[in-house]
């Protein structure tokens, strides 16, 4: 089966902060897992590059939109490698196979009569690119997001019948519940739609650095538009002298915040209901990452640079923290004693220690041989944290996004293997030379930790290799407890996650 799976394409106003750079672990996360089952899967991300945010940053640093967007999306593409994520294609809106695709769906839109040329007057916010209605203003006529004070805008321009599909969009959400999760973020957008749609306008008068609107090319496209098509115009030039849509839209999976809920629930099925493309299955909306109590942001200057953060943790912490800490779907805070503290605790000393161990025990006692012919024992398998069906709910949970979860229930099971040292200790069986409770333990403890591995593999990729590689497991098939028989030779590694100097 398909699996298609997208991350927000990211401003290129500004240069990547740990935000972007959580969404983006959280779709990789799910996209290697998806691999692992064996799914075809095909992951997106990429750069926003036009409109009135980058214009204006553009004009504020003296140089044209065209350098600030080539600039800032190489910082964005030189990122996705040091955080190992393994997208299949980075679009660039500004990519003219993009703009074409855009155009041809949008003059679609247009033929099917949802646009007309009007007059628009609100509170316009420059750096989201929205118009905010009286609801969502902050105190004093500010963005809520950005905090500045908003002026009233008039505008002569498109505008796209968005208020036409309130029933539309109120029947899809009541027939496909699991469109949006988690339910809280559905209830929301729900309440959006049952607050009014108003039009929305679907061009800007005097803007040159976007998509000309086919049938009035003085006008360029509100950069919205522009940018949410990406999910789908990727597809069709991702691959040279392939077009990829058939065999992946609809998408599966939008991963996005929840800054984005409104433009992802009502403005994307509207557009793609208009143009009369196939919706997407699904979209899961996350929280913020905090940095102390506000959410981390560039216009907020509060952000962690992920280069930094890589340079000092390496990546596989940095993708292991950050959906430790946070629950994904919640707001959470983090912080440098926070990561110092998880990466000595579970990663060197849960995680670290327990492959060291395991490894050493087999290498001292059975010459490096995984035991054969020792059976599961049920003291591991089964109960909390219990190895036996860990890959099931592990399944389960991800294929409810369920990241952070996920990632609980391998965890549970990582301590449940270092219990499992202290209880048995091997030690003392091999002083009392009871060597068929031996082989039984250490068997146990090999094949616990490869399964394990084998989930946590998404999250902290480049350590599980190195795991996985001394486990003489070639495979990245996820697998049962007990499902591999022993009788590989293992090796003793360097500590996974060496002391932070
Ligand atoms: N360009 C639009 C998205 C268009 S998608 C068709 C945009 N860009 S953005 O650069 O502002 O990125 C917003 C997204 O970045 C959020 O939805 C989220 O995925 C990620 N994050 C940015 N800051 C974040 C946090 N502090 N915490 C969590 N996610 C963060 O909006």
């Amino acid at each position: 089966m398909s699996f298609y799976v997208t991350t927000p394409i990211y401003y290129v106003n500004a240069e990547p902060h740990l935000g972007h750079a959580y969404t983006t672990i959280g779709a990789d996360i799910l996209a290697r897992h998806m691999r692992q089952r064996g799914e075809d899967v095909f992951f997106l991300t990429g750069t926003d590059e036009h409109g009135e945010p980058v214009a204006q940053a553009a004009e504020r640093e003296g140089v044209t939109p065209r350098e600030l967007a080539d600039r800032n999306a190489q910082r964005f593409l030189d990122l996705m490698p040091k955080i190992d994520v393994s997208n299949d294609f980075f679009i660039r809106t500004s990519d003219e196979r993009h703009t074409e695709r855009v155009q041809e769906v949008m003059q679609r839109v247009h033929d099917n009569g949802h646009v007309y040329e009007g007059t628009y007057e609100g509170f316009y916010c420059p750096r989201c690119a929205d118009f905010k209605t009286p609801t969502e203003l902050g105190p004093g006529n500010t963005c809520p997001i950005h905090e500045i004070v908003l002026e009233v805008v008039t505008e002569e321009n498109w505008f796209f019948r968005l208020s036409s599909f309130e029933g539309e969009l109120l029947r899809l959400y009541e027939e496909h519940p699991d469109l949006i999760a988690p339910d809280f973020r559905r209830n929301e957008a729900i309440a959006f739609i049952r607050g009014g749609l108003q039009d929305v306008s679907l061009s800007r008068p005097k803007l040159d650095w976007g998509v000309p609107l086919p049938w009035d090319p003085e006008q360029v496209m509100y950069v919205w538009f522009d940018a949410l098509l990406n999910y789908y115009t990727a597809l069709s030039f991702a691959r040279p002298g392939e077009d990829l849509t058939d065999r992946y839209w609809p998408a599966n999976l939008h991963v996005m915040a929840k800054d984005i809920l409104k433009f992802h629930s009502i403005y994307w099925p509207a557009l793609l209901l208009a143009a009369g493309i196939e919706l997407p299955k699904r979209m899961y909306v996350h929280g913020y990452l905090l940095m102390g109590e506000k959410k981390m942001s560039k216009s907020l200057g509060n952000v962690l640079d992920p280069f930094e953060a890589i340079d000092k943790f390496g990546s596989d912490a940095l993708r292991f923290y950050c959906f430790r800490e946070v629950s994904f779907g919640q707001d959470g805070s983090i912080s440098t004693a926070g990561f110092e503290a998880r990466y000595e605790t579970e990663l060197a000393n849960d995680f670290g220690n327990l492959a060291s161990r395991v490894l050493a025990m087999i290498d001292r006692y059975r010459d490096g041989v995984v035991p054969e012919g020792a059976e599961v024992d049920p003291d591991l398998a089964d109960g909390e944290g219990g190895l036996g069906g860990i890959e099931v709910l592990v399944t389960g949970l991800l294929d409810r996004t369920e990241i952070t979860r996920a990632l609980e229930v391998c965890w549970g099971a990582v301590r449940r293997l270092n219990r499992y040292v202290e209880e048995r200790k091997p030690w003392e069986l091999a002083k009392a030379d009871d060597g068929a409770e031996l082989d039984r333990v250490l068997y146990n403890l090999a094949e616990g930790l490869r399964v394990v591995t084998l989930l946590l593999h998404p999250y902290v990729p480049r350590s599980s290799d190195v795991l996985l590689a001394a486990l003489a497991e070639d495979s990245r098939e996820l697998a049962a407890f007990g499902s591999r028989g022993g009788g590989q030779s293992v090796e003793r590694i360097a500590p996974l996650f060496p002391k932070l100097s």
